[in-house]
């Protein structure tokens, strides 16, 4: 089988090429390097540069290389920035899909797997969310991902075409130190940012109610976010049939557990100063993962200390 990876350059992008290169596939990845790099993707794979957004491009990647499904994961995903700029969110993520949509109708690829997030439940008030927990996304990131959601539920009902929609809970991590996230908008890059820079971690918010009063997120190793789109393409190709599902641990960590694992892992002081909440953050946001483990046989392998330290790793400088 050949999969198009849309996004494939990019840190969970090249985390899932080179699962399928490993597992045998097929791979040809359709990225603009607007944050992707052109050094991640693996050699397995084919290249090449543009948007989805460009309906003759992606017409021409899908018929001359016979693709049989598409991961698309090819999206801007910064809550913030979303919020300043809504539509930025909307063209590429939501008209985006559609024109990817109308590229695979089109050439007759009746399979996608979709990169959806967590971040679609918005404020769950649950100890553990389930797929059937309503989603009332905060952001306008949230909401293209809920949208996208609903238009390849339509799609599938409509056309015929079958996809897996994976929510991704907080993604730390790296299979390798040359894969490791660069970008530095997530708590665990910016702790090291602040440690490798002399300054002290910013603990947004210690007053939530939590045991230790600060927020508890679902972190899960972006390797393992990689063998779960496996799973998925690996269930379309021998038939399955569409789902959503969680991609986590199923087990929370607080800010302060997050510091204490960063603390031991690099012997830096990890002192942090608490400041106000960041507007929209919920307390809590853990995933229920019953369903990917029925469905799929999935289940999360790596720990909150093996994300730390492989992000460590490659992480550029050091104090
Ligand atoms: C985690 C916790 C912060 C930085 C993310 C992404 C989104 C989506 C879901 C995929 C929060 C706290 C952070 C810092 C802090 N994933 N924090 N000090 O907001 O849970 O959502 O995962 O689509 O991509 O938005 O992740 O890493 O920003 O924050 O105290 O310097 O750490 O308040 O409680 P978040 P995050």
């Amino acid at each position: 089988m050949t999969w198009l990876v849309t996004g494939g350059a990019g840190y969970i992008g090249a985390h899932v090429v080179r699962a399928l290169v490993r597992d045998g596939q097929h791979v040809v990845v359709l990225d603009d390097f607007s944050t992707g790099d052109a050094a991640r993707v693996d050699c397995g794979a084919r290249l090449v540069e543009g948007s989805v957004l460009d309906r003759g491009l992606v017409g021409r990647v899908l018929r001359e290389n016979a693709v049989t499904g598409v991961v698309h994961i090819a999206a801007k995903k910064q809550v913030g920035e979303s919020v300043a700029d809504p539509l930025l969110y909307y063209r590429q993520n939501v008209e985006g899909l559609v024109a990817l949509l109308d590229s695979c109708r089109e050439k007759g690829v009746d399979r996608l797997v979709f990169s959806s997030s967590a971040a679609t439940y918005g404020l769950p008030d649950v100890d553990l969310v389930d797929e059937d927990t309503p989603g009332v996304p905060l952001s306008p990131y949230g909401e293209s991902k809920l949208i996208g959601e609903w238009m390849l539920r339509a799609c599938a009902q409509a056309y015929g075409m079958r996809v897996m929609s994976l929510r991704y809970f907080n993604v730390a991590g790296a299979a390798v130190p040359e894969l490791a996230d660069t970008g530095v908008f997530n708590l665990v890059p910016l702790v090291f940012q602040a440690l490798t820079s002399g300054q002290r971690p910013k603990v947004f918010g210690a007053d939530y109610p939590t045991p230790d009063g600060t927020c508890i997120r679902d972190y899960v190793h972006v390797a393992d976010i990689a063998d779960a789109h496996l799973a998925a393409a690996r269930a379309l190709d021998a038939g399955g049939l569409s789902a959503t599902y969680n991609i986590g641990r199923g087990e929370g960590a607080s800010v302060l557990d997050v510091l204490a694992v960063i603390g031991e892992v690099t012997g830096l002081d990890t002192g942090y100063d608490v400041v106000d909440r960041r507007p929209g953050d919920p307390a809590r946001v853990v995933a229920a993962v019953d369903r990917i483990r029925e469905g799929l046989g999935f289940r999360a392998q790596h720990d909150l200390r093996s994300m730390v330290e492989s992000a460590w790793a490659g992480w550029p400088s050091r104090p």
